[in-house]
């Protein structure tokens, strides 16, 4: 049976975009999995809102089936989660359908405003919320990417929210900041010793960022087609991850420390000039190819009309600071690869001498670390050691990857891997900033970012196609071996 939401002052959740993909596929399924953890703030309301006019009886079944399609549902969890939620239909951009939330919403403690809709909505409902008294100085508002296009439109999103709250109540979110692995990446950098003096232009050789995804744009074309492989995911998650491998450590793990340890990696990006931008990016569009398998249709089928939207981009790029002076950051991304992966190489350099005979040397492969977040979660170092045994031509050696990970430690109550959005809401419920990201780092990594794409479209850059099912365009394998290293595949 249906119990009726509680109206007492308790904290709640507005999520707006309450029956969107993300929503459904990501946010809810989130919730759920921290209510079976009882890590939800006690007597929490959960109110979603979009425009379609269905009943909360019918909105609390669409949740039920949504986190159904991906689990099986203990009925007792579900009758605890089904409690909290109520469902509002009414357009929040419009001063009356604010008001008519505000009134549904009552009176309560804490507030979280999740804007899970199109940003372009994000202006409309921040000042409609304001007005109708659902923005007030404690009220956190949770926005997803993409925060703008472009610097100056996201300085324009980034003014709007800012007209009805302070820094300290937004949450932008960036979902690979919620990954475990990414946070086990600050805590290998700074829970250890042993890193940080390796950990400079002295030692490291080069670093290779990989995010490859096997999916295609299909239905999303309209959003892709417009952004590509360098906003939608260079931007933001790979630069991130760029940051938190850079960055100088902070005094402590306090978010304006954090962010202004990362800010300092994004001002010394070199900026890409038309001169070296053909020398240091690679850009890529699939065609038809097999994946998994299977046959799939070319980007251009998917849109339906010529596009130069690049699909997959390979670039080099240097911060220019003490530490990594010199040592280059390779970062590619694209999508239709053959596999799945995201991973971190920190390449370190060839021993300065060796001691051993040639034929040892012939063994001899240097340090890398590889940090691998997905589709496994691990850590590994790569390390030299003798080869066992009674050899008769002298010491031989031999590379061994030494595992970092607790494999366990990184799977939730049922030994499932958590989603990343389950780390970030229960943050955002306490209050807590550290893995969300700053208006500073959006604006500067735009900054860059702009600069990237300004310089290609002056230097006449064209989208290459790969086949799909392939690892990139031509040109990619040219564009770290000119440097003299090779993709770590
Ligand atoms: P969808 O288009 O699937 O969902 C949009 C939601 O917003 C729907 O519930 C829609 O319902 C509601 N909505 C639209 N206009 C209004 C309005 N005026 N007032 C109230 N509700 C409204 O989008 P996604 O879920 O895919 O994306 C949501 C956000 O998350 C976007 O910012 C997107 O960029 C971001 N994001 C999404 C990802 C994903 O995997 N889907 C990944 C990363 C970020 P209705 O039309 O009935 O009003
Ligand atoms: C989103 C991008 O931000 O991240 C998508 O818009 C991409 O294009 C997705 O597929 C990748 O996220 P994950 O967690 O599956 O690597």
């Amino acid at each position: 049976m249906t119990m009726a939401p509680e109206t007492t002052a308790g904290p709640v959740l507005v999520l707006l975009g309450g029956t969107g993909d993300l929503a459904r596929r990501m946010l809810l399924p989130s919730l759920f999995h921290l209510e079976i953890d009882a890590l939800l703030p006690p007597n929490l309301r959960l109110i979603g809102v979009a425009r379609d006019g269905q009943s909360p009886e019918q909105y609390r079944a669409m949740v039920r089936a949504a986190i159904a399609a991906r689990e099986t549902l203990s009925d007792a969890v579900w009758e605890r989660f089904n409690a909290r939620i109520d469902y509002y239909s009414g357009d929040v951009t419009k001063p009356e359908g604010a008001v008519k939330l505000a009134a549904q919403v009552g009176p309560f403690s804490e507030l979280v405003i999740y804007f899970s809709v199109s940003p372009s909505l994000y202006a409309a409902a921040c000042a409609s919320l304001a007005a109708a008294g659902l923005i007030t100085q404690t009220t956190r508002l949770v926005l997803e990417k993409p925060i703008g296009r472009d610097l100056e439109s996201s300085m324009a999103l980034n003014r709007a929210v800012a007209a009805v709250a302070s820094e300290e109540q937004i949450f932008r979110i960036d979902h690979y900041l919620g990954k475990e692995t990414v946070q086990n990446l600050i805590a290998l950098r700074f829970a250890n010793i042993a890193f940080e003096p390796l950990w400079t232009n002295h030692t490291i050789d080069h670093v290779q960022i990989t995010v490859a995804e096997t999916e295609g744009v299909g239905s999303r074309w309209p959003y892709y087609n417009d952004y590509g492989a360098l906003r939608d995911m260079l931007q933001n998650h790979m630069i991130q991850l760029l940051c938190l491998i850079a960055m100088e450590p902070p005094a402590d793990l306090d978010p304006d420390a954090v962010r202004q340890e990362k800010v300092k990696v994004l001002k010394a990006l070199r900026p890409m000039s038309r001169t070296s931008v053909g020398q240091e990016v690679v850009l890529g569009q699939y065609a038809q190819g097999i994946v998994d398998g299977k046959s799939v249709e070319s980007y251009l089928t998917e849109v339906g009309k010529p596009t130069n939207t690049e699909t997959f981009i390979a670039l080099r790029c240097f911060i220019d600071n003490w530490r990594w002076a010199g040592t280059p950051f390779f970062l590619r991304t694209g999508k239709r690869m053959p596999e799945r992966r995201t991973q971190i190489v920190i390449q370190f350099r060839p021993l300065p001498h060796s001691i051993f005979s040639p034929e040892a040397n012939e063994d001899m492969v240097a340090n890398r670390l590889v940090i691998d977040l997905q589709p496994q979660e691990d850590i590994s170092l790569l390390l030299m050691n003798q080869k066992p045994g009674l050899g008769q031509d002298g010491m031989r050696l031999q590379s061994m990857p030494l595992s970092l990970s607790l494999a366990k430690a990184y799977s939730g109550h049922d030994g499932r891997r958590r989603i990343a959005y389950e780390r970030l809401l229960l943050d955002i419920f306490r209050g807590d900033r550290t893995l969300f990201v700053h208006r500073n780092e959006v604006e500067e990594a735009w900054r860059w970012v702009d600069g990237v794409a300004a310089a290609w479209g002056e230097a006449g850059l064209k989208p290459k196609t790969y086949a799909a099912g392939s690892l990139g365009p031509a040109g990619v394998h040219a564009l770290i071996e000119r440097s003299g290293h090779q993709w770590h595949d």
